[in-house]
């Protein structure tokens, strides 16, 4: 569950993250999104606009 669509974004990364180390292929994090496109505000979701964030 989720309070805002920043966190809905976190959670799907965080499950497909989950998934596939479960499934024995760590190595498997990248997650395609348009170029600047706006998912949130937390860490994660913020980090799918493709900036160089730190
Ligand atoms: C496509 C999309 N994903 C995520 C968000 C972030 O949602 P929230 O502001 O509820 O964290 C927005 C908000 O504009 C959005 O348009």
């Amino acid at each position: 569950m989720a309070n805002s669509g920043s966190e809905a974004n976190d959670t799907q990364v965080k499950l497909v993250w989950y998934y596939n180390n479960a499934l024995g292929r760590p190595e498997k994090k990248k997650f395609i999104a348009k170029a600047k496109a706006y998912h949130g505000s937390t860490w994660i979701s913020a980090s799918l606009l493709g900036y160089k964030l730190l």
